[in-house]
C-alpha cells in the first residue's frame, strides 16, 4: 500500500486525512494518509527518512511550506514563483520533487465550482505572507485587469508585487492607502483575504465601499462558522462570500491527481465536508 503523509505544527485540525481518504474510496486507490506534527529541527531528517523507506507523497502545510521549497531538488515553476511547497513526490531519478497545487486549487473553486470570471477583473488582495504567495502564481495567469495588494507589513506587499509585476498590473498598498482609494471610488471585484486575522476572529477596517457590485469576496481562510471577513462580506451584500474549504479539496486534488494519476470528483467531497461542520 503506497504511504502518503501532511506534515505540519499544530496538524491535529487538519482535514487533509478524511479528504484523501475520500478521494482513495471514491477512485478505488490502495494508499494510507496520515497527519503527522513535527518540530522544525525535523522536517529534513523526516523527510529524507519518509522517502527512503518508500514514502510516495508529502504534503506540506504550515508553518513547513518553505522548509520543504528548500529542500526539494527540484520544483515547479508555480512553486518556484510562490517559493513555497505544499506537495512532494519523487520523479523517476529518485530526486525529491517540489509543486504547489494552492493557486490552481482557489483558481477551480473559484472558476468551476463558483462560476466566478476572472478575466478583466479588478482583484484586491488582502495580505502578503504565506497563503497570498501560494496564490499568486496562478493569479497572475488569468488576464485580470489589475491587482492590489494591501498589507499592514507595506514592505512585504511592495516586494511581492514587485517578483510579480512583469506578469500582470500589479500595486502595493497600506490599509489607510486603501482606505482613501475607497474613498475617491475606487471598488474591486473580487477581494480575497489572505491575512490570518479572519481566523483569529478579528476583522480588518475596511470600508463596504469597496465592493463593487457582482463582488466575489474569498477567504481563503476556513472555519466551521463563517469567518470574520465572510461574516462581513455577507453583511455588506457582497453578490458571492466563500471560504477557503472548497479551495482546500481542490489543492488536494491536485495532488491527489499528481501522485496517482486519477482525478477525484471534488465535488462530492465538498458537500460532505460542509456536511459535517
Ligand atoms: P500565512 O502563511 O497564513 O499567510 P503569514 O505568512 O504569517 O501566514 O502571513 C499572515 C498574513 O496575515 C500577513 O500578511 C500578516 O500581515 P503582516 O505581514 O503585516 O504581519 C497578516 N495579518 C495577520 N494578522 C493581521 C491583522 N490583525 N491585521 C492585518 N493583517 C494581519
Amino acid at each position: 500500500m503506497s504511504k502518503y503523509a501532511v506534515l505540519g505544527n499544530p496538524i491535529s485540525q487538519s482535514k487533509s486525512p478524511l479528504i484523501h481518504s475520500l478521494f482513495a474510496a471514491q477512485t478505488d486507490q490502495a494508499m494510507s494518509y496520515s497527519a503527522i506534527c513535527l518540530e522544525e529541527n525535523e522536517f529534513e531528517h523526516f523527510v529524507r527518512d519518509f522517502f527512503a523507506e518508500g514514502g510516495a507523497g508529502l504534503n506540506v502545510t504550515v508553518p513547513f511550506k518553505g522548509n520543504a521549497f528548500a529542500l526539494a531538488a527540484s520544483c515547479s515553476p508555480r512553486a518556484e514563483l510562490a517559493q513555497a511547497v505544499n506537495t512532494l513526490f519523487l520523479d523517476d531519478s529518485g530526486n525529491i520533487c517540489g509543486d504547489n497545487t494552492d493557486g490552481v486549487g482557489l483558481m477551480t473553486d473559484l472558476k468551476l465550482n463558483n462560476k466566478v470570471t476572472l478575466s478583466g477583473q479588478r482583484v484586491l488582495i488582502l495580505g502578503a505572507g504565506g497563503a497570498v504567495r501560494g496564490i499568486m502564481a496562478a493569479l497572475v495567469h488569468e488576464q485580470v485587469a489589475d491587482i492590489t495588494i494591501v498589507n499592514r507589513t507595506v514592505s512585504k506587499a511592495e516586494l511581492l508585487a514587485g517578483e510579480m509585476q512583469s506578469m500582470a498590473p500589479i500595486e502595493a498598498m497600506s490599509y489607510e492607502m486603501l482606505q482613501e482609494a475607497a474613498s475617491k471610488g475606487r471598488c474591486y471585484d473580487l477581494i480575497i483575504n489572505g491575512t490570518s486575522s479572519s481566523l483569529q476572529g478579528e476583522m480588518l477596517s475596511l470600508d463596504a465601499k469597496l465592493i463593487a457590485p457582482d463582488c466575489c469576496c474569498y477567504d481563503l481562510m476556513y472555519s466551521t462558522t463563517d469567518t470574520a471577513f465572510v461574516k462581513w462580506a455577507k453583511q455588506q451584500g457582497a453578490s458571492l462570500s466563500i471560504d477557503g474549504l472548497g479551495m482546500l479539496v481542490e489543492q488536494a486534488a491536485e495532488a491527489f491527481a499528481l501522485w496517482r494519476g486519477v482525478r477525484p470528483n471534488t465535488a462530492a467531497v465538498i458537500d460532505q465536508l460542509r456536511e459535517q461542520s
